[in-house]
């Protein structure tokens, strides 16, 4: 039995006004009061982070954002930093989701500073990674994870990497409805946690939690959390609806 409490995230993407976030919010709420122990965040658009973070105010769930820039501060049109999200209480930051990374370039050296500069911060980073479909057909599978863990976490100390979440993420399966199997997920995130115990030690690859992210539904969560590694799930699409999410979060 694992030591590593889960995660459930629900990752909104470019979702709902403050008027809707504030209406899920609520009904939310309601709905996981008898959550056992997992942890439990949600990851709105930067418009309505400080809405539902004081929506959330005394419950248990994280608010997370879903990027956010290296610097401090600076001239960089369109970005914000870690500074201004930690004094609105976001607790977690996403960063190389696989649509940032497709459709805005970010790449692991980016993320390796976005990285460090979140957990400078005291926001704890949710770091993605993923094969896309031609990747795995060609068997480029693992080169393609020991890369991204390699570059994104090129600044990160043995000793924070349990203060950070890893997100397996296959890109084939992200809003495609073709979730990966139970046995393909926990394949990869084996794969991640020993990646990660040759780039740190084996104590802090045992520790860290790893989730898989990529169509997860009410349905597939119980078989996924199962597995041995796979530590919680990043949702989409279903996060969007209170009810299917907070059905998620209780899987077991
Ligand atoms: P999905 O998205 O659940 O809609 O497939 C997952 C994600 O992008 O994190």
């Amino acid at each position: 039995m694992s030591e590593r409490t889960p995660v459930i995230a629900g990752n909104w993407k470019m979702f709902k006004t403050n008027t809707e976030a504030a209406a899920y919010v609520a009904e939310f709420l309601e709905l996981v009061v008898d959550a056992g122990s997992v942890e439990i965040v949600l990851c709105p658009p930067f418009t309505c982070l400080e809405a539902v973070r004081r929506g959330l105010d005394g419950s248990r769930v994280r608010v997370a954002a879903q990027n956010m820039h290296f610097k401090a501060e600076g001239a960089y049109t369109g970005e914000v930093s870690a500074p201004m999200l930690n004094e609105i209480g976001v607790a977690d930051v996403i960063l190389g989701h696989s649509e940032r990374r497709e459709f805005f370039c970010e790449n692991d050296a980016d993320l390796a500073r976005k990285v460090g500069a979140a957990l400078n911060s005291g926001i704890r980073p949710i770091l993605c990674v993923g094969e896309s479909d031609q990747e795995r057909e060609a068997g480029g599978t693992n080169v393609k994870l020991r890369g991204q863990l390699e570059g994104g976490l090129a600044g990160v100390s043995a000793g924070q990497l349990s203060d950070m979440l890893i997100a397996y993420e296959p890109i084939w399966a992200i809003g495609t409805g073709k979730t990966a199997t139970p046995e393909i997920a926990e394949e990869a995130i084996s794969f991640i946690r020993g990646s990660l115990a040759d780039q740190f030690d084996k104590v802090a690859a045992a520790r860290v939690r790893i989730l898989y992210g990529g169509s997860v539904n009410p349905g597939n969560i119980g078989a996924l959390m199962a597995a041995e590694n796979i530590d919680g799930a990043l949702v989409g699409g279903a996060s969007l609806d209170a009810a299917g999410f907070a059905s998620i979060v209780k899987f077991g």
